[in-house]
C-alpha cells in the first residue's frame, strides 16, 4: 500500500485529536504501519464552522457517502457521536468493505454485537478502544493482556466528567453547575452532558466492560445505574470531615454465571486507590483468579488522550490488513457464541 486513506466521521473534541495526531506522529505511523496515514475527506455538520485544527477546507463535507461510497478510503474512523444515524453509516462503511474505528460506547453498549457481525462478515475490523476510559488502553488489556485468566471483579472510575465535578466540588468547594460547565469547555462531556451527571455513560462503558472481561453479553438495561444528580455541596463537605471522598464508581462482579453490575456514587476512604484518581483521569481495578490485583490508570476523557486510543486501533487494523487477517482484539463474546466452529 502506498498510502492509508483515513475518513472521518466528526471533528469535534476527539476528531481534531485525530487529526493533530496523524499529522504530528506521521514518523511513528510509518514506522508501525510502513506507509504514510493521510486524511482524505471528514463529514462534518457545519462546513463554515471555526475550527482548533489547521484542516484544508477542502477535506471538509456534509455528505456522509463522500467517505462510505470511496473506494480510495480504507479506514472509516467515527467520533461524531449519536445511535441511529451513526449505526447507518458504520453499517454502510463495513458493508463497503472498510475497516471501521470507533470512539462511540453508546453505540456499542447497544448495538455492538449486530456491528460486529457486520463486521466480520465482510471481513473488516472494527475496533473501539477509545470507547471506554479514553486514553488507556483497557479493553486490550482485558482481551489481550489478561486472555489467560478468569476475571472476577472490576471497579472503576470511568466517566470523567463526574470525576472532574466531583474532584472539584471536593477540593475546592466549586459550585456542581459552574463545574459542570467547565467540563463541557474542556470537551470532556458528552453533546446531552445527562448522560454522564445520570450515570449512563458510566452504565454503557461498564457493560462493555464486563461483556469483555467476563467473556458473556452483559445487556446495559441490566446495569443499575444512579448518577450523581443527587449529591449536594454538604453531602460533599460532611462526607470530607468524616475523611470520605466521593466518587461515581462503577462495579462489576461476577460469581459462577451469575454477573451484578452497577454505577453510584460510594464513600471510599482518603487511603483507597480509588480515591486519589482526581479531576477527569479514570482507573480501572481489575481482579483475575490468577494475577490477582491489577489496576489501568490514566486520562479518561479529552482530545488528545482519546485520539491516541483510536489511532492506535487504526494502526491495529493496519497491522491487520498487512497480515491479510481481521482479528478484533476486543471481539465481542456475544458475538462469538453466535458463530458455528467448522464440525457444527
Ligand atoms: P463533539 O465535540 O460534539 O464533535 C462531534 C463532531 O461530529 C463535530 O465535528 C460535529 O460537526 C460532527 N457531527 C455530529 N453529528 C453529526 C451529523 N449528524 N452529521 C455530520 N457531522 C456530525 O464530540 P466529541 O466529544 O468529539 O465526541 C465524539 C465521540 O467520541 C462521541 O461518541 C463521544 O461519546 C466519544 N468520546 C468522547 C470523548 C471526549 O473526551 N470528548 C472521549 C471518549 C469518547 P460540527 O463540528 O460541524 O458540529
Ligand atoms: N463524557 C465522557 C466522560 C467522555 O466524561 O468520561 C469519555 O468517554
Amino acid at each position: 500500500m502506498d498510502v492509508i486513506s483515513i475518513g472521518l466521521l466528526g471533528l469535534g473534541t476527539v476528531g481534531s485529536g485525530v487529526v493533530k495526531i496523524i499529522e504530528n506522529h506521521q514518523d511513528k505511523l510509518m514506522h508501525q504501519i510502513g506507509c504514510p496515514v493521510k486524511v482524505k475527506k471528514v463529514l462534518v455538520k457545519d462546513i463554515h464552522k471555526e475550527r482548533n485544527v489547521q484542516i484544508d477546507k477542502e477535506l471538509l463535507t456534509v455528505n456522509p457517502d463522500d467517505i462510505l461510497e470511496d473506494s480510495e478510503i480504507d479506514v472509516v474512523i467515527e467520533v461524531m457521536g449519536g445511535i441511529d444515524e451513526t449505526k447507518g453509516y458504520l453499517l454502510k462503511a463495513l458493508k463497503n468493505k472498510k475497516n471501521v474505528v470507533t470512539a462511540n460506547k453508546d453505540l456499542m453498549a447497544l448495538h455492538g454485537n449486530q456491528l460486529l457481525t457486520e463486521a466480520t462478515s465482510n471481513g473488516c475490523d472494527l475496533f473501539y478502544e477509545a470507547s471506554v476510559a479514553g486514553g488507556i488502553p483497557i479493553l486490550r488489556g482485558l482481551v489481550e493482556g489478561l486472555a489467560s485468566d478468569r476475571i472476577t471483579k472490576m471497579m472503576g472510575i470511568v466517566n470523567g466528567t463526574t470525576n472532574f465535578i466531583l474532584t472539584k466540588m471536593n477540593k475546592f468547594g466549586s459550585p456542581y453547575e459552574e463545574v459542570l460547565k467547565e467540563a463541557q469547555q474542556l470537551g470532556f462531556a458528552e453533546a446531552d452532558p445527562s448522560a454522564d451527571v445520570e450515570g449512563l455513560d458510566a452504565a454503557r462503558k461498564m457493560a462493555i466492560l464486563s461483556t469483555l472481561g467476563f467473556s458473556m453479553p452483559i445487556d446495559l438495561s441490566d446495569v443499575k445505574v444512579e448518577g450523581i444528580t443527587g449529591i449536594t455541596e454538604e453531602d460533599i463537605s460532611y462526607s470530607k470531615k468524616l475523611g470520605y471522598t466521593m466518587k461515581l464508581i462503577g462495579i462489576a462482579s461476577r460469581n459462577g454465571e451469575k454477573v451484578e453490575v452497577s454505577v453510584q456514587p460510594a464513600l471510599l476512604t482518603e487511603t483507597h486507590p480509588l480515591a486519589s484518581v482526581n479531576d477527569e483521569y479514570n482507573a480501572v481495578y481489575v481482579y483475575g483468579e490468577a494475577v490477582g490485583e491489577t489496576m489501568f490508570y490514566g486520562p479518561g476523557a479529552g482530545s488528545l488522550p482519546t485520539a491516541t486510543a483510536v489511532v492506535s486501533d487504526v494502526v491495529g487494523v493496519m497491522k491487520n490488513m498487512r497480515l491479510g487477517v481481521t482479528g478484533n482484539s476486543a471481539i465481542s463474546p456475544q458475538y462469538k457464541k453466535s458463530l458455528k466452529t467448522p464440525s457444527e
